[in-house]
């Protein structure tokens, strides 16, 4: 497995926005331009590369298919830890199709050493990748959202593959239909989420194990601009053009933002972290106590 910070983007040739999956998803805007938004999609996805680049990741690209526009969220395909890779199973037939070319896309990564193997999710449950299932690098455990896309036994799945606590958290509405719309963890700590996406059984968990001066709020401005969709490395977060709020809120903390003006993707319900991978994420030693008094040591 790879050990620098690697992150896996899907090229844009086959994006497009044809179907309504989430309440976000705009086909007909879409329809009103199709070669203009196309255009558009291209250039976001360059400047989101080199934003990427620029916050220290070795950007790996693999190529979409046609007819699967949503590849370009590899968030979705898999979920990877310790250079083990479990690929995503689709609740929606018009996703399922990415399974089979991202299976391909993984056995490549595999045959290249950047992972050490890949495994299927057992039957009988949906699992939609990172987008559902994050990993807490201060914490050393998996937050998992299930409701809308993945299902709550998908998240034992997981705890059980990887030998790793997962913390499962429904999520209420069709807006968060995926937990990293709603949820960030960030590496000092904060973690960055949207209340009223969850039950307030979720809610009651997550502040349990979160103290209140580690809990960053998001407004409903902030989820709409796909702020909390965010990439973070260290102290940089790679995000969508984002609100004053979370300009501030996170530049007090020390974070340094890289917007990018995601509006293409967004069309589709994603912002920055859906469009991406992480490939180098380790479990390490588990780091409860950086997280209670908020030192900044994970990436
Ligand atoms: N149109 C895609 C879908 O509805 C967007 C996926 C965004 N990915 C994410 N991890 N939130 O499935």
């Amino acid at each position: 497995m790879i050990h620098q910070p690697t992150i896996l983007l899907v090229e844009p040739t086959h994006y497009d926005v044809s179907y309504s999956i989430n309440p976000w998803m705009d086909p007909g805007l879409w329809a009103s331009d199709p070669r203009g938004m196309h255009r558009n999609a291209v250039a976001s996805f360059e400047s989101l590369h080199a934003a990427l680049q620029a916050a220290g990741f070795t950007v790996e690209i693999a190529p979409g298919a046609p007819g699967l526009p949503d590849m370009v969220f590899p968030a979705n395909a898999a979920v990877v830890l310790d250079g083990h890779a479990v690929l995503a199973r689709f609740r929606y037939p018009q996703r399922a199709g990415e399974e089979a070319p991202f299976a391909r896309i993984f056995e490549g990564l595999r045959e290249r050493g950047l992972i050490d193997s890949v495994s299927l999710l057992p039957e009988g449950c949906y699992q939609e990748g990172a987008g559902d299932c994050i990993w807490d690098a201060v914490r050393g455990h998996f937050w998992a959202g299930f409701g809308p896309r993945s299902s709550r036994a998908a998240a034992d799945a997981m705890a059980s593959h990887f030998g790793r606590e997962v913390v499962a958290l429904e999520l209420a509405t069709a807006q968060s239909y995926h937990l990293d719309v709603c949820f960030c963890p960030l590496s000092g700590g904060e973690i960055l989420y949207y209340p009223p996406a969850f039950t307030q059984d979720a809610l009651r968990i997550l502040r349990e194990r979160v103290p209140a001066s580690l809990r960053i709020e998001a407004s409903e401005d902030d989820l709409r601009h796909f702020s909390v969709n965010a990439v973070n490395l260290h102290d940089q977060v790679v995000m969508t053009r984002t609100t004053p709020h979370l300009r501030a809120e996170l530049g007090q903390r020390g974070y340094q933002l890289r917007e990018v003006d995601l509006s293409p993707y967004m069309l589709s319900g994603g912002g920055a972290y859906c469009m991406t991978l992480r490939l180098d994420r380790t479990s390490g030693p588990a780091r409860a106590s950086a997280a209670a008094d908020g030192a900044a040591v994970a990436a």
